[in-house]
């Protein structure tokens, strides 16, 4: 389905009949992730909706945006087969006015972290989800904790906008190797995917370590050394609490906590982030 009057029809229609609706906003290059954030919509709801809409507005103009990868018959194979229940896939004409002139700026949990090195992203993430909701408005929309501070931004507009879907955080998939599933992993070199695993292994040992007692600080310092000592180039590496983004004033955290990296390796930006344990014996999602 490609235009918004033809997705509010069938969704209008599905509604006569009192079913739940559940949307899933992706950009396509669909992996097991995204799969998962479907799987979840399915169990949650009776219809699934997946858009897929290549977002320009949310790339910089120095970003990937002509080369991010694009293969829908692929998605649409994998959507069918897993059960979705319609695919939208607007075009840009469809999405944006050739006068289009609105923003949605969501502040405080969109600044710091990727708002830092991506000054356009959040706005123009929360500016193209607000539309999808508006289009669609399903009763719930699911998001990954892959992007959690995109998560995070969602869940703040939809409470300040008093729109009414429920948003649904699907955990981070990732390989057996702990690298988390991204479809920007396919710029990835051969040597470089040997590499790329250590962002996680570095940030779950700081988070541990940091649940052990080790000061905040030192934790940072001993995960950026060995970041840059494999060839990455350390965008960000931060403890922040998970609710609300803020960062701790002393050595401890003083309420849960989330460790949260971006870095380059080679020309490929790879994301991550995982709790800090409470228990201080385990490390969530270590691989
Ligand atoms: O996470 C993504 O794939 C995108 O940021 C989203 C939420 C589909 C908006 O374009």
């Amino acid at each position: 389905m490609r235009t918004v009057d033809e997705l509010r029809a069938q969704v209008a229609a599905w509604r006569r009949q009192g079913l739940r609706i559940a949307l899933v906003p992706t950009m396509g290059a669909l992996h097991e992730g995204h799969l998962s954030l479907v799987e979840l919509a399915l169990g949650a709801a009776d219809r699934v909706v997946v858009s897929i809409f290549v977002n320009p507005t949310q790339f910089g103009p120095e970003e990937d945006f002509a080369t991010y990868p694009r293969s829908e018959a692929q998605d649409r194979a994998k959507l069918a087969a897993l059960g979705a229940h319609l695919v939208f896939a607007p075009g840009e004409e469809e999405m944006f006015a050739p006068d289009f002139s609105t923003e949605v700026f969501v502040a405080g949990v969109s600044e710091g972290l990727c708002g830092a090195s991506r000054p356009h992203f959040f706005a123009g993430v929360a500016t193209i989800v607000a539309k999808l909701l508006n289009q669609c408005q399903p009763d719930i929309a699911v998001f990954g904790e892959k992007d959690y501070q995109q998560l995070l931004v969602i869940r703040r507009m939809v409470r300040d906008l008093d729109m009414p879907v429920d948003i649904l955080a699907a955990p981070i998939v990732r390989d057996s190797d702990g690298l988390a599933l991204s479809s920007r992993n396919a710029y990835l070199s051969a040597a470089e995917r040997q590499i790329a695993p250590l962002l996680h292994r570095a940030i779950a040992d700081m988070a541990q370590d940091v649940a052990e007692g080790r000061p905040m600080s030192e934790a940072l310092e001993a995960a950026r050394r060995r970041l840059e000592g494999a060839g990455f180039e350390v965008d960000y590496l931060e403890i922040r609490g998970a609710a609300d983004l803020v960062p701790f004033e002393g050595e401890q955290p003083d309420r849960p906590a989330r460790v949260f990296a971006a870095a380059w390796l080679g020309r490929t930006r790879l994301i991550d982030n995982v709790p800090v344990p409470t228990t201080g014996t385990e490390s969530e999602g270590a691989a």
